[in-house]
Formats: structure tokens, C-alpha cells, sequence
């Protein structure tokens, strides 16, 4: 058993990463109960290992003219028409170095790349409600990829391609999508990509296409074989390239059945399972921010990961989990009346990468980069939202091996251990950026101590929270009582070596 770090506070929850980091977000707003408990940090060994660019977004392909409950939310946020020469919009992806970008959502099922075999006009989706999704088909034109290349490049993201899986199926009116994936499309618009020499880390096949599906849906032995035919397209084109990019499937909703039928009969012909968590409903739902609120909904999410975890494990895949989707509520989220729905997503999202960890998921691509009601940046001024900057301190301060944690005292504390980064300087800077921020407040608490006794406290919170910081150390063991306010983020820091970490 490790080493047990006491929290306090007022009434509150918590993320706790590393050990080296420990954080910790509280929620609830406070009575007068102060709650106390314990956190229990197994560091023996690791439980599992993310990405080292665990983080990653999503860029969509929804036109202006997409609106849900009466709100346009989309802008400018396209992969046809995002501003590319703005510079919030490049630095905020080049603080990540690398940040994993997902290219992709409903309407790639609908896109068409207008290379050399297309022989139809390249048009832009037009809006048209008897259609699936409410557009028409639309055209990815060659100049806009190579810009969008360009951009990439510059910004140092590593690129995930979603592509159109529904050429050549035949769809019924009960959403079943039959027939075999007419790839020819998907395959000239490949070797244009390596022709042009841009990098792709990733190609994945089809969106939100498994188990009952979105919009349409495939049977599980259809998608395995279409899988293998886009390993056998990359391993083609790729044959002169050493580093091949990852084979990347199914992009949907989990469906234990589904998924399982689907890894046995890919092989080893896919690299990466992906998976979208949109558990928390519409984004109409009035009791959204009660939902993210409520512990057990996000207990709930985790049945997602343990399954999904079972499943590769029992199975002779060498294949691995990532989230390629998360939005929490469908339908571009939510607009916010107050700022809450936004505060509350940021626990969420904590909430989610650290859980999304301890079930070895090595990568979380959060919808959106930009775009909707949830994204990491405000789609109209490209700044920053709160989320941002979570993304980011987990980017900078949170190392590969995950270490199991546990927490007893009250459910509205969320824990979770991983090891810490070791370039914690560069983090610095991030926190003196921030408090330009005007609705966050970061402070970092150093302790005075020996080498092995010290902590670094980052305490994330709303800029009128009420924080407060206790720190004690006993005997050089890490028994440091931690005061947690209410709605707020705490990433503890202990230079302090256990062997999952070492
Ligand atoms: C919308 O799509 C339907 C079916 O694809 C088509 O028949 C109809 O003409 C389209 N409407 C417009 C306004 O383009
Ligand atoms: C596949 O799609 C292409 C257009 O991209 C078309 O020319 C070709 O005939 C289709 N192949 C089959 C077998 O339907
Ligand atoms: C292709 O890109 C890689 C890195 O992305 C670079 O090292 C290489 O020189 C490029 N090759 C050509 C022919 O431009
Ligand atoms: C790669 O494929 C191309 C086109 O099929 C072929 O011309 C080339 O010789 C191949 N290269 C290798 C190393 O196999
Ligand atoms: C984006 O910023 C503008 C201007 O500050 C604000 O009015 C809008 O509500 C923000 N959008 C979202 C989705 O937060
Ligand atoms: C953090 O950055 C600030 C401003 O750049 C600097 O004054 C301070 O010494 C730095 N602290 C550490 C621990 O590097």
C-alpha cells in the first residue's frame, strides 16, 4: 500500500492525479459540513499507460447553418471554413506540442475528396432535412487539405483522417447500411495525402456507424472486412514509408456484442478502437449541469471503459482503446445561460481523462477543438474556455503510467494517481499566461522542505471561489491534509518516487 494524503474541505469532489500528481476538483457548492477523506495510492505497480499525447480534439465538418433547439453554434468551425491564419487558433494547438487533432464527425459519411477519380461538381453541404443529418453530400476541394496541411504542420498536430465509410452501401429505410465499402474514393484521396508527403498519424474508418448506429448503421462482419481492405489500401500506398499510420475503427458507441464480434474478426488489421461517449443525452435536457453534478452518472461512465477493457484483454488483438469522441451531450452541447454548464464540464472532463487512464483508454479526443457549445475554444473569438485550460495542465504535468487510486469519504471527491511529467518547468509559463484568464484563478503553492518531502499544490478555481490551502507534513511522509473548494481542480505534485514510476 502507498502512501494516504488526507483531504478536507467544504463539500466539494476531486480529480487526483499523479503521484508524483495528485489532483483533486471539488463541486458542490458548500454548506458548512466540511467533508473529509482519504486516498488511498496503490504505486507498486501501473495499471496502465496513456499516450504520452494522451490529449487530443476533434475538428468537425457541420456548416454554419447547423443549429440545434434554435442555436447556430458552428460558425466558422469547419474543417471547410475555419480561419487557419489565426494565431489564438495556432498557438493554443502549438502549447500542446503535439496535440492529437481528430478530423471527423456525422458528416464525414457524407464527404466527398475531390481528387483526380471524382467526376461529380465539388459542392459544399447544403442544408436539406430529408436527408440523414439534415445536409447533403459535401466536397472536400484538394486546395482547401493542402492548406489545411499546411496548417497542421505549422501548429505540430498529429492528424487522425476520418474517412467516409458509406460509398457503395445501400441504405434502408430501418438504418441498416449493406453492401461492401467502395473504397476508391477514400483511396486516391490517400495517395494524394502521401503523394504531397502530408503526415497523418491515423486513419480511422466510418463515424458512429456500430452497434444500432447514429444515422445508419453497418453489421459488425461488413465493418471488420472493410477495416482490413483500409489496412491493405495503407500498407499499399505506405509500402515506402517505414512508419505506417495507425488503422483506427469503429469511431461509434460502444455495443459490447457489436465490438466484440467486430476486434475478433479485424485481426490484427486495426491498431486502434475507438469509442464516443455522448452519455449525458441531448443538449435540450434541462437538468444537464444536475447530471454532471451527480456522481453516480459519471460512476456510470465507467461501465463504458470496463467493458471495452474486457474485451481487448480476452481477445488476440494487440489493438488498443481510445475515446475518438467525447462531447458529454449530443447535439453540440449546450448553450450556457450562465456560465455553469461550462464550470461543469470542466470537472467532467477532468473527471473523464482520469477515469478514461485508469482503464488504460491511451488516448481522449474531447468534441470539440473548436466548435459547438462544447469547445475548447469559443468558436467566435477562438479564446480559450475553461476546458483549455485542463487540457493543458494534464498535458504538462501528467506522465504515461496511471497508478491505482482510491478514494473513501465522499463520492463527490474524484481521485486519480499517474506519474508526473518531468518537464514541469515549461508549465510555468502556462500558469503566468493564465491569469490574464479572467474567469479562472490559478495559484501555486510551494512548500519549503527537503528534496523528498516537498509538494506543489496547483489549485484551479472559479475566480470568486473560495479557496483555501492546508499543507502538513509528517515525519517526510506524505500525510498533507489538502483543502479542496468547492468546484475546483487540484493537481498535487509529489517529487516522490514510487515504483510504478520508476
Ligand atoms: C432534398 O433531398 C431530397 C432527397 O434527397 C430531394 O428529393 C429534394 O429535392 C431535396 N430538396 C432540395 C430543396 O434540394
Ligand atoms: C466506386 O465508386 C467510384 C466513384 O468513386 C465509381 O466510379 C465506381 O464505379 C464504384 N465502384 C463500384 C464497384 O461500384
Ligand atoms: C516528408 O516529410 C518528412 C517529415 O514530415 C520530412 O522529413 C521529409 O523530408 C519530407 N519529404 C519530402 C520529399 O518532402
Ligand atoms: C511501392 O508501390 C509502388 C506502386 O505500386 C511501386 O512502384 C514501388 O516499386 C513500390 N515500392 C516498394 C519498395 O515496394
Ligand atoms: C464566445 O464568446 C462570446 C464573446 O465573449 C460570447 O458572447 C459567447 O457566448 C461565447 N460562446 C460560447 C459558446 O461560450
Ligand atoms: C516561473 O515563471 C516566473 C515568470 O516567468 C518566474 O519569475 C519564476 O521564477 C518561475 N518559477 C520557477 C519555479 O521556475
Amino acid at each position: 500500500m502507498g502512501s494516504q494524503i488526507w483531504l478536507r474541505g467544504l463539500c466539494f469532489w476531486v480529480c487526483i492525479f499523479t503521484c508524483s500528481f495528485v489532483s483533486v476538483s471539488s463541486q458542490t457548492v458548500a454548506g458548512d459540513g466540511s467533508v473529509e477523506g482519504t486516498v488511498f495510492i496503490d504505486g507498486k505497480t501501473s495499471i496502465g499507460k496513456i499516450d504520452e499525447d494522451f490529449i487530443c480534439a476533434t475538428l468537425d465538418w457541420w456548416p454554419p447553418e447547423k443549429c440545434d433547439y434554435g442555436t447556430c453554434s458552428w460558425d466558422h468551425a469547419s474543417l471547410i471554413n475555419l480561419d487557419l491564419s489565426n494565431n489564438i487558433l495556432l498557438n493554443a494547438i502549438k502549447a500542446f506540442s503535439p496535440l492529437k487533432i481528430r478530423l471527423g464527425g456525422s458528416l464525414q459519411d457524407k464527404v466527398i475528396y475531390d481528387t483526380d477519380d471524382n467526376k461529380e461538381p465539388c459542392k459544399q453541404f447544403v442544408k436539406n432535412t430529408t436527408e440523414m443529418f439534415g445536409f447533403t453530400q459535401g466536397c472536400l476541394p484538394m486546395h482547401r487539405w493542402d492548406e489545411l496541411n499546411a496548417f497542421f504542420k505549422k501548429s505540430g498536430a498529429k492528424i487522425i483522417f476520418g474517412l467516409n465509410a458509406l460509398p457503395g452501401r445501400s441504405i434502408h429505410s430501418d438504418g441498416s447500411a449493406t453492401g461492401a465499402w467502395n473504397y476508391t474514393n477514400a483511396k486516391s484521396f490517400i495517395s494524394y495525402t502521401v503523394k504531397k508527403n502530408y503526415s497523418i498519424h491515423g486513419w480511422e474508418l466510418g463515424n458512429e456507424l456500430s452497434g444500432k448506429g447514429v444515422g445508419a448503421r453497418i453489421a459488425a462482419n461488413q465493418y471488420a472486412a472493410d477495416t482490413i481492405s483500409l489496412y491493405k489500401i495503407v500498407q499499399h500506398i505506405y509500402n515506402e514509408t517505414e512508419t505506417k499510420p495507425l488503422i483506427i475503427a469503429p469511431g461509434g458507441l460502444f455495443d459490447a456484442n457489436w465490438f466484440k464480434e467486430f476486434i475478433d474478426k479485424t485481426g490484427n488489421s486495426v491498431d486502434v478502437i475507438t469509442h464516443h461517449i455522448y452519455n449525458l443525452g441531448p443538449g435540450s435536457d434541462e437538468h444537464l449541469v444536475e447530471k454532471i453534478l451527480n456522481p453516480s452518472y459519471l460512476d456510470g461512465e465507467a461501465n463504458t471503459f470496463r467493458g471495452l477493457q474486457n474485451i481487448l484483454k480476452s481477445s488476440a488483438t494487440s489493438a488498443t482503446a481510445w475515446v475518438g469522441e467525447a462531447g458529454g451531450a449530443y447535439n453540440s452541447g449546450r448553450n450556457h445561460v450562465s456560465n455553469a454548464f461550462v464550470y461543469m464540464m470542466l470537472h467532467r472532463y477532468l473527471d473523464q481523462l482520469g477515469m478514461a487512464s485508469a482503464y488504460d483508454t491511451k488516448t481522449y479526443c474531447r468534441q470539440s477543438l473548436i466548435g459547438g457549445n462544447y469547445g475548447l475554444l469559443n468558436t467566435t473569438t477562438f479564446v480559450p474556455n475553461p476546458d483549455y485550460y485542463s487540457a493543458i495542465l494534464w498535458n504538462r504535468l501528467m506522465g504515461s503510467n496511471v497508478i491505482s487510486t482510491y478514494f473513501t469519504g465522499t463520492k463527490k471527491i474524484r481521485a486519480y494517481a499517474l506519474c508526473a511529467k518531468e518537464s514541469v518547468a515549461l508549465f510555468n509559463r502556462t500558469l503566468h499566461h493564465q491569469k490574464k484568464h479572467n474567469r479562472w484563478k490559478f495559484l501555486k503553492r510551494g512548500i519549503q522542505g527537503s528534496e523528498s518531502n516537498t509538494r506543489e499544490d496547483y489549485h484551479l478555481t472559479a475566480k470568486d471561489g473560495n479557496l483555501q490551502i492546508q499543507t502538513m507534513l509528517l515525519n517526510g511522509n506524505i500525510l498533507t491534509p489538502i483543502m479542496v473548494a468547492p468546484f475546483s481542480v487540484v493537481f498535487a505534485h509529489f517529487p516522490y518516487v514510487v515504483p510504478a514510476c520508476s
